[in-house]
C-alpha cells in the first residue's frame, strides 16, 4: 500500500541547482524509491535538465498553459534511479544563466509565468488530464511550486492530496496581483485570505493557505517561523496552521557526500583512516591559490555570498583574522551579492598567500573545500536546515556555525568553558550576528586545533554523526499515508518504453466540504 508521489521542484540534482533545495528534492526522491515509494521528479526543461536526464520522451501535451502550450518529457535523473518528468516550454525555461536570473544575475522577468506554468502542469498531471498516471501525494517543494495546492483546490480537486515542503520562507515569489487573470487565479483565491499579501501576489502563501499538509525542514525552524523575526510576514499565516505544519528535518545523500568513495577527491579518507586527509588540503590549497602546508590551519567559507549567510559580516572579521594569525589560510567559494564578491576579490589581493577565493559555482572545487580545510565558517541570520555545515562535518571539517535553524538542532556545540572537554560535541556554535560574535567563535575553534588530541575528538564525532535519508524518509511516507491511507499498490507513474501510457480513472472532484 505504498502512495505514488509527485515532487514538484525547480531544482533537482544533478538536472538544475542553485542551493540546498536541488541537493535535498533528489535525496528525498532516491530514498522514498528505496523505501519502494513511486517518487517521480517533476520541474522545468532547463537546458541543463535536458543535458543531464536521460532516455527522455515525449509522453504528454499540455496545450493553453499559461505561457503557452507545453509537452512534458519522461526520463530518468543521470544515474538512472530517480524518474523525471520535465516540463518543456523552450520559450520559458530555454535559457542562459540559471534556474531565476539571466547571466548578469538579473531576475527573470517573467517567473511568475515560468513558475505558474510549472505548477499547472502539476494540477493537469494531479486531475488525470494526460496519459500519465494520477499520483496520489502532489508534493510541492518552496514557491515555485506553491501554486500547485491552489489550483487543484480551485477545481475543487479532493485527491490527490498535497504537501507542500518550505525550504526556506525568505523566498516567496511576490508579483503584480494585476498578474491574477493571466495565471488562472479565481477572483475568490486573490483577496487577504488568499494570495493576496501587501498588495502583491505571494506564491508561497497560496500554499501555505491550500496545501493539505505543510512541512519544513526542521524542528527549530518550524518554530522560527511562527515568529516575526524569521516569518518574512507570513507569520499569521503559519499560526493558523500549526496544526498541519510539520518538522521534517533532511537527510544527506551517502552516495553523493561520503569521503570514502567521493570521485572528486584526489584521495579518499575516512574516520577510521583519516591519512588522505592532507593530500585533499594540499590540492585544496592549490586549487584556490594558497602556499601548500599540510600544518597551517585552513578556514574554509563555501555558499551563497548573501546576507542569510552572513556574508558580509565574514568580510569584515577576515582582515582582523589575518592580522592576528599569520599562519591561518582562508578559502572562500560561493557567489551571489556583487558588493562581497567585490570585496573578497579587493581581500584576495590584498593577501594573496593567506587568502584565496574562487567565485562562481563549483560542484568539484565545493567536494575538495570541505574535504581539504580544517574548519568551515558558516554564518547564518536564518537557516531552515543548513547541508553545508553537515557536509564539511562528514569531511572532518568542523563547522563553526551560528545557532538557527537546522544548524541548532544538527550540530553540537562544543562549550565555551575554558578547558571543557569535547564530549559528544561536533562543532562550534555561535550566538548573534556582529563581527565579534562571529569572530570569538573562530578564535576559539582556532584555540581547539592548536590542541590535536581536542581537535581529532571533534572531528571524529562529526564524521560519525548519521545523517542518512532512511529516517527522515519514512517519516514523510507516514505523512503520505495519513493523507492518503488507502492508497492501492498500481503501475508506476511513468510506464517506460510501454508505448501507451494508461490514462487514470477520473480524479475526485467532489467539492470540498
Ligand atoms: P542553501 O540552500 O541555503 O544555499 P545549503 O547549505 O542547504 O544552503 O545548500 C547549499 C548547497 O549548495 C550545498 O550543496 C553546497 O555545497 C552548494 N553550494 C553553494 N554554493 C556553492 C558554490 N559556489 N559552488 C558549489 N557548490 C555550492
Ligand atoms: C534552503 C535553505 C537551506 C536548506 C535547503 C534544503 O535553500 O536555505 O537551509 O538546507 O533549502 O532544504
Amino acid at each position: 500500500m505504498l502512495p505514488r508521489v509527485l515532487l514538484v521542484t525547480s531544482e533537482a540534482l544533478p538536472l538544475a541547482k542553485t542551493g540546498g533545495l536541488a541537493d535535498a528534492v533528489s535525496g528525498l526522491a532516491r530514498a522514498l524509491r528505496d523505501a519502494s515509494v513511486d517518487a517521480t521528479i517533476l520541474m522545468p526543461a532547463y537546458p541543463s535538465a535536458l543535458d543531464a536526464a536521460i532516455e527522455l520522451e515525449m509522453v504528454a501535451e499540455l496545450p493553453g498553459l499559461v505561457g503557452g502550450d507545453a509537452t512534458v518529457w519522461a526520463g530518468w535523473a543521470a544515474d538512472a534511479e530517480i524518474p523525471v518528468l520535465l516540463l518543456r516550454n523552450d520559450a520559458l525555461y530555454m535559457r542562459p544563466g540559471n534556474p531565476y536570473v539571466d547571466p548578469d544575475g538579473r531576475e527573470f522577468p517573467d517567473n511568475a509565468i515560468r513558475f505558474a506554468a510549472l505548477a499547472q502542469a502539476a494540477q493537469r498531471i494531479s486531475m488525470g488530464a494526460t496519459p500519465i498516471r494520477v499520483p496520489h501525494i502532489v508534493h510541492a517543494h518552496d514557491w515555485h511550486a506553491a501554486l500547485t495546492p491552489l489550483y487543484l483546490h480551485a477545481a475543487g480537486v479532493k485527491r490527490p492530496k498535497t504537501v507542500l515542503t518550505i525550504h526556506n520562507l525568505a523566498f516567496q515569489g511576490n508579483f503584480p496581483l494585476s498578474l491574477a487573470d493571466e495565471l488562472g487565479i479565481p477572483p475568490a483565491y486573490r483577496g487577504s485570505d488568499g494570495v493576496e499579501f501587501w498588495g502583491q501576489l505571494n506564491f508561497m502563501k497560496a500554499g501555505l493557505r491550500y496545501a493539505d499538509r505543510l512541512t519544513t525542514v526542521s524542528a527549530t525552524y518550524a518554530r522560527e517561523i511562527l515568529t516575526p523575526d524569521f516569518g518574512n510576514g507570513l507569520e499569521g499565516v503559519l499560526c493558523q496552521r500549526t496544526h498541519e505544519l510539520k518538522a521534517i528535518p533532511n537527510g544527506i545523500d551517502a552516495e553523493i557526500w561520503d569521503p570514502s568513495i567521493d570521485p572528486f577527491l584526489p584521495e579518499h579518507f575516512s574516520a577510521l583512516d583519516m591519512r588522505g586527509k592532507v593530500r585533499n588540503k594540499l590540492e585544496m590549497q592549490r586549487a584556490f591559490g594558497l602556499p601548500t602546508d599540510p600544518e597551517a590551519p585552513v578556514l574554509a567559507m563555501g555558499s551563497r555570498l548573501t546576507a542569510q549567510k552572513m556574508a558580509d559580516v565574514a568580510v569584515e572579521i577576515f582582515p582582523r583574522l589575518l592580522a592576528a594569525h599569520p599562519r591561518l589560510q582562508v578559502a572562500v567559494l560561493g557567489c551571489g551579492e556583487r558588493s562581497v564578491e567585490e570585496k573578497l576579490r579587493a581581500l584576495a589581493e590584498q593577501h594573496p598567500r593567506n587568502l584565496g577565493v574562487h567565485i562562481g559555482y563549483d560542484e568539484r572545487r565545493g567536494h575538495l573545500l570541505h574535504a581539504g580545510a580544517d574548519m568551515l565558517l558558516h554564518g547564518s541570520r536564518f537557516e531552515p536546515f543548513g547541508l553545508t555545515p553537515l557536509y564539511s562535518m562528514l569531511y572532518g571539517t568542523v563547522p563553526i556555525a551560528s545557532r538557527v535553524g537546522g544548524l541548532a538542532d544538527s550540530i553540537t556545540g562544543l562549550s565555551s568553558e575554558p578547558g571543557a572537554e569535547v564530549g559528544a560535541a561536533t562543532g562550534i556554535l555561535f550566538d548573534g550576528q556582529t563581527p565579534d560574535d562571529m569572530l570569538r567563535a573562530v578564535e576559539h575553534a582556532l584555540s581547539i586545533f592548536a590542541q590535536p588530541h581536542k581537535w581529532t575528538a571533534l572531528q571524529k564525532n562529526g564524521m560519525t554523526t548519521h545523517f542518512g535519508w532512511e529516517a527522515p524518509a519514512a517519516q514523510y511516507l507516514n505523512l503520505y499515508r495519513s493523507l492518503a491511507p488507502v492508497a492501492p499498490v498500481g503501475a508506476p507513474m511513468v510506464a517506460r518504453r510501454s508505448g501507451v501510457i494508461a490514462p487514470q480513472a477520473a480524479p475526485d472532484v467532489r467539492k470540498r466540504a
